[in-house]
């Protein structure tokens, strides 16, 4: 692999996505991530599409990796602002560099494509991929909220906050294309 990649892009996702996506959502090393954890059923699947295509402050998105789809990203604004949270994963036999790619075009989407002001991540405290994924892509800590939830396995878990905002990462991709 040389450095040279393609970084991908992101379209909107259709209903035609929806079995792959779940397959995704299922596998046990991104639900683990998520914030409910059990196996999620096609007809919860296709419902929670439906509503999600309905809701004007919510953006799901298929990355594309060299034609081929390889994750997920759901951009939901809060309450009509532009200011938005994220959550994303990868096909779990995506590449390895893969997330590289998904994060630089999700932000790309949602900062010049979707006009957001910013993008808010949240990740469980045990998460490390998606704790480095933040940090690389210039997010900046906002703080943690201790024991914020409680799965359903009755385990509490501390939920780490980050941030990005637009002249942020604009700053940062005008730089790394000096
Ligand atoms: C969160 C997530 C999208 C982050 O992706 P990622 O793990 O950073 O994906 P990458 O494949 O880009 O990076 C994996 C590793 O390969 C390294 N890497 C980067 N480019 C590479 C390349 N071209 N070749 C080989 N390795 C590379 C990265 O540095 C990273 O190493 P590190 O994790 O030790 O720092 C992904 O882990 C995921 O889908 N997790 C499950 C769901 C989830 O947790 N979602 C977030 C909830 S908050």
């Amino acid at each position: 692999m040389n450095g040279e990649r393609s970084l991908g892009s992101v379209r909107p996702m259709a209903a035609t996505d929806l079995d792959m996506v779940l397959l995704w959502r299922n596998h046990p090393d991104v639900r683990r991530w998520m914030y409910t954890t059990h196996e999620i059923g096609l007809d919860e699947h296709r419902r929670w599409f439906e509503d999600a295509s309905k809701d004007r402050n919510r953006v799901l998105l298929v990355y594309e990796l060299e034609g081929r789809a390889t994750g997920f990203v759901n951009l939901g604004r809060i309450r009509g602002t532009d200011v938005a949270e994220w959550g994303f994963y990868l096909a779990p036999d995506a590449p390895a560099g893969a997330g590289a790619g998904l994060g630089a075009a999700a932000l790309e989407h949602a900062f010049l494509v979707l006009g957001l002001h910013k993008i808010s991540g949240h990740a469980l405290a045990g998460n490390e991929r998606s704790l480095r994924f933040h940090q690389r892509l210039g997010f900046g800590s906002e703080g943690v909220r201790r024991d914020h939830h409680l799965a359903a396995d009755g385990v509490r878990h501390s939920v780490v906050c980050f941030g990005l905002l637009r002249e942020e990462w604009l700053a940062a991709r005008g730089a790394a294309r000096k």
